[in-house]
């Protein structure tokens, strides 16, 4: 091979050293194979590459031929920084009357060190012995590594860039994870503090914000529709909060529907959400329409059927059916089949057809499960409704007429 074939032959497996680089692979690995790249393109026997921590400010070592390893590391002073800046594209000859700033430069005899540099920035050095046919390094060679160096400086730039921006993602990532773990963990306080503020409704947000979630997930959602609903299950009645303490806890109240200001909790409720940034958009609106029904009777504004958002039909669904199996001022909770029969006589007036089913089925799996452990919602519920083998065919059968009706609907 002549030595301009040599040369291309060399230019080419740099370049893909280059994009080797960039990539998450084995840095020493590389770091060697540009080393062996450079001296084997002008059959020089000895070199080491040497690459410039920028925290430490220390040049390390990390791949040698013809030399052993370890070469110490250097300390990177501001002059000696400078120095080697300004050299960067003609190189630094060694020769016993130059002054050596870096010291692996007196330990390996070397005969030229070439910075690395990419925008005046050092990456690292590349020392250089002598060549095996025992000719002088001549001033076409040392171009000819200036233009390798700096194709490799790129590289290992490059390379530093990526891990850089990996290590930023990746803290950014923990960032956002501990932000959604602090926004859940307020969320979760915030439901409680709401249901304090009702003497009967204890628990109350947490579980609707856990059927919530089921039944969103049982209807396919993604995983953010699914905690966005989970959160508006948690805040649906924050409005509470500034609904008179009296009015709340009076022993003549029957239900909210009967006491215009309980009513009122929808629209304070999205009021106070809608004045906060939420990561799920619709959550003020959840909170307003989860006392819609899908025939017009409900509140605030007596929306109909598709007027309503599928999230505020979940959280009606789980909010009724918590309220059915807690005891509450007006009347002490409902056995199983009058829950199942109330489900089946509200839907298509008082429920989306498409949740009770989607319901039925998060009921119908837990009930099949043999272990207490995988049946968290069951767990949730007085343990009168955990009998499970006469709950079952009533379950079935509520799954049933869900389907037939949303068959019948189209
Ligand atoms: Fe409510």
């Amino acid at each position: 091979m002549d030595r301009t074939h040599r040369l291309l032959h060399s230019f080419a497996a740099l370049a893909d050293l280059g994009q080797e680089l960039s990539e998450a692979r084995d840095f020493g690995e590389v770091a060697r194979a540009s080393l062996y790249i450079v001296l084997g393109t002008l059959a020089i026997r000895r070199g080491a590459l040497g690459i410039r921590d920028p925290e430490t400010q220390r040049l390390r070592y990390v791949a040698a031929r013809g030399v052993q390893l370890p070469l110490p590391d250097e300390e990177l002073d501001a002059t000696t920084y400078d120095a080697l800046v300004a050299t960067a594209s003609a190189g630094l000859w060694l020769s016993p009357s130059t002054l050596p700033p870096v010291r692996a430069a007196l330990h390996g005899n070397f005969e030229l060190l070439m910075p690395l540099v990419v925008r005046r920035e050092l990456i690292g050095l590349l020392l250089v012995g002598e060549k095996a046919t025992e000719e002088p390094i001549s001033q076409d060679d040392r171009e000819i590594i200036a233009a390798m160096a700096r194709h490799v400086a790129v590289g290992i730039h490059n390379h530093h860039l990526m891990a850089e921006v990996q290590e930023r993602a990746s803290e950014n990532r923990r960032l956002y994870d501990d932000l959604r773990a602090l926004y859940h963990d307020t969320v979760r306080a915030f439901a409680v503090a709401i249901d304090c503020k009702d003497a009967y409704t204890r628990g109350h947000s947490e579980r609707v914000g856990y059927y919530s979630a089921a039944v969103a997930r049982a209807l396919g959602l993604d995983e953010d529709e699914i905690e966005g609903i989970r959160v508006a299950g948690y805040l649906h009645d924050i409005g509470k909060l500034i609904v008179d303490r009296e009015v709340m806890n009076s022993k003549l109240r029957f239900s909210a529907c009967d006491v215009p200001e309980l009513r009122q909790h929808t629209i304070a409720g999205y009021e106070i959400l809608a004045r906060i940034k939420h990561p799920y958009a619709d959550l003020p609106l959840l909170a307003r329409y989860h006392h819609e029904r899908l025939d017009g009777s409900g509140y605030p504004e007596g929306l109909r059927q598709d007027e309503i958002p599928l999230g505020a039909k979940i959280i009606a669904l789980a909010d009724a059916f918590d309220a059915m199996t807690t005891t509450r001022p007006y009347r002490p909770q409902l056995p199983f089949d009058e829950v199942i029969g109330e489900l089946v006589r509200g839907m298509g007036t008082q429920f989306d057809p498409a949740v009770v089913c989607a319901f039925a089925r998060v009921l119908l799996r837990e009930a099949e499960q043999s272990s207490a452990e995988r049946r968290p919602l069951f767990g949730l519920l007085d343990p009168n409704y955990v009998r499970l083998e006469r709950n079952l065919p009533r379950i079935e059968e509520l799954l049933a007429r869900a389907e037939r009706t949303l068959a019948a609907a189209g």
